[in-house]
């Protein structure tokens, strides 16, 4: 009797089964890019503001009130990092999907759609990307492909004067850079013609505060042979 009643209720249960709404498996998420302050005192999210476009939102974690920190009505903000400096962020935007990355610097301090964001690099076709951010210094290493699409120079951004020094002079490496968490650029990587990658560390002859690609300032550090790069690739990085 028991199993009768049993069989009868799971039955019922597929004939209520309703199909799952296609656009919440399919629609943007409402929050996303959810992150904790390095001091753990807020949390800041990515959210669509009133007309739908992506925007950064922050709450602090011991109270409930939630408040918006930029004030886009017509792009995306497609990301963003806290950085070491309290209440200083790096977001990024770029233009319909062109992944041209734009950079800015914001002070969340006051938020208002006055306090107009410190623009790092808008520059169309250029792509700025956040190469080191160790939540601790006032500085960041950006990477702009300004002088040529295929490769990044790196800068050094001072998050409170806004002054970049430009660190790296890159005409030769992907951006593929491993920066200690002193924000020293340590490995560089470079594919060899028989598909194998080879990293690079700084020679001797190498300045560490003006880097460049000049061949004698480069010494091989590793060989990665075709079939052992995928792993190989991500045990380095995870140190
Ligand atoms: C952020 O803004 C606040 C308030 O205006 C100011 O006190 C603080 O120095 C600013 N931080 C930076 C890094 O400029």
């Amino acid at each position: 009797m028991l199993r009768y009643f049993l069989a009868i209720t799971f039955l019922a249960s597929f004939i209520n089964a309703q199909i799952i709404p296609r656009d919440q498996l399919f629609s943007d998420p409402k929050y996303s890019s959810v992150s904790l302050s390095p001091d753990g005192s807020i949390i800041a999210y990515l959210a669509p503001n009133e007309k739908g476009i992506s925007n950064i939102f922050t709450k602090c974690v011991t109270c409930q009130h939630t408040k918006v920190v930029t004030f886009d009505n017509k792009r995306h903000i497609n990301g963003f990092q806290w950085t070491g400096v309290p209440n200083v962020m790096l977001y990024y935007q770029d233009l319909d999907g062109d992944e041209n990355y734009k950079l800015y610097k914001l002070n969340i301090t006051n938020p208002s759609p006055q306090n107009e964001p410190h623009i790092i690099s808008d520059r169309p076709g250029v792509k700025a990307a956040i190469i080191a951010n160790n939540l601790v210094d006032r500085r960041v290493l950006i990477g702009l492909n300004d002088e040529n699409p295929a490769y990044h120079n790196v800068y050094e951004l001072d998050l409170y004067t806004n002054e970049m020094t430009r660190i790296f002079h890159n005409k030769r490496f992907p951006p593929q850079i491993i920066v200690d968490n002193d924000l020293q650029i340590r490995l560089v990587a470079e594919e060899a013609d028989d598909g194998s990658l080879i990293y690079l560390r700084p020679s001797s002859k190498a300045n560490p505060r003006k880097l460049t690609s000049d061949k004698d300032t480069w010494v091989q550090y590793l060989k990665v042979s075709p079939e052992d790069r995928p792993l190989t690739l991500e045990l380095i990085l995870d140190n």
